[in-house]
């Protein structure tokens, strides 16, 4: 199958990639390179650097590629960064998708997957989070993520085009970019690495749901053929906090200094983890590695790659 994969030059759009071009799919990949990079890019597919925003261009060449599928992964992704420029976020997350949908309408495509968050989709609930719960995104971020998924159902109504949604956790891994926001165990990992001292914002109590990237992989790789049209969670249910994660990450790479404390960020949510019961019973979907198995396999990354020039 044609497979066009948004974003496939991403930390996870191109582990999504690698699985779909080891499925025997062919892939191609659009990206603008804003953070993800070519080097990524699993070489059987076909990078075409292009900006989900220009609205011609995508016409032109989804048009072209004619894709049967589209997997969406292309996204601005700081939450703090979309607080500061809403416009911004919504031009790329919001635009981006109906420039995409616009041109995938006409061909037309057979379904459309597309990454969203669980960690900033249902607000200040009690956890785990699940998808029966009211979405109350607290950011610009959360709130483009949704619009995507209500414009991906509104194109499933009016133009019967199939869509699943992952709701994300925490994703982690290699290739996470150590610069942003988030990605606390890129973070750490690579201040570690570089033998600097690892900062927790606040009393490092808050926690998170950590899914591995793989996992996260095999749920895209589920979603080409589930029958399923709908919004799904993904994570392990697990409450993990940055103590821990410090913990976790210093211990493999065999660092016995400390952490230290910096002030906490405002507005951080204290704690999030998913309920994925939807997505066993519906997917068949569950997680399976291990929180401590899978900060091991991102430090052997660390140790082990170039990572360092990110
Ligand atoms: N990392 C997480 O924990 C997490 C959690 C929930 C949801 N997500 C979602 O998963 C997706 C991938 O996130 P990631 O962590 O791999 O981030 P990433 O920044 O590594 O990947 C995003 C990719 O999209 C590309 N991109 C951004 N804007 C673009 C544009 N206008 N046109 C074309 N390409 C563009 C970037 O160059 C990059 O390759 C995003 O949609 C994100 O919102 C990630």
């Amino acid at each position: 199958m044609k497979i066009l994969v948004t974003g496939g030059a991403g930390f996870i759009g191109s582990h999504v990639v690698d699985r779909y071009c080891a499925m025997g799919h062919e892939v191609v990949v659009f990206d603008n390179l804003s953070s993800g990079r070519a080097e990524f890019v699993n070489p059987k597919a076909k990078l075409v650097t292009v900006d989900v925003t220009d609205r011609a261009e995508v016409q032109k060449i989804i048009a072209q590629v004619q894709p049967e599928m589209i997997n969406h992964h292309a996204a601005h992704i700081q939450v703090g960064n979309s607080v500061k420029q809403p416009q911004f976020d919504a031009e790329n997350n919001i635009l981006g998708l109906l420039n995409i949908m616009e041109a995938a309408r006409q061909i037309p495509i057979k379904k459309m997957i597309m990454a969203s968050t669980g960690g900033a989709m249902y607000g200040n609930k009690p956890t785990p989070f699940t998808e029966e719960m009211r979405e109350d995104p607290l950011s610009p971020y959360g709130v483009s993520k949704r619009s995507g998924e209500l414009y991906l159902n509104y194109y499933y109504e009016q133009y019967a085009i199939p869509y699943v949604v992952l709701r994300y956790a925490n994703v982690y891994g290699p290739r996470q970019n150590p610069h942003g926001e988030s990605g606390v165990i890129a973070i750490f990992s690579e201040l570690l690495a570089s033998g600097k001292t690892a900062v927790i914002n606040g009393d490092g109590t808050h926690t998170r749901d950590y899914v591995y990237v793989d996992d996260v992989v095999e749920a895209n790789a589920l979603a080409l053929e589930t029958n399923q049209v709908g919004a799904f969670n993904i994570g392990t249910t697990t409450e993990i906090s940055a103590n821990q994660v410090y913990k976790a990450v210093a211990t493999s790479f065999g660092v016995t200094a400390q952490a230290q404390y910096g002030p906490e960020r405002p507005g951080e949510q204290i704690t999030s983890s998913l309920d994925t019961t939807k997505a066993k019973e519906k997917l068949g979907w569950y997680p399976n590695v291990a929180f401590a198995e899978g900060v091991e396999r991102v430090v052997e990354w660390y140790k082990s790659s170039n990572s360092l020039s990110f």
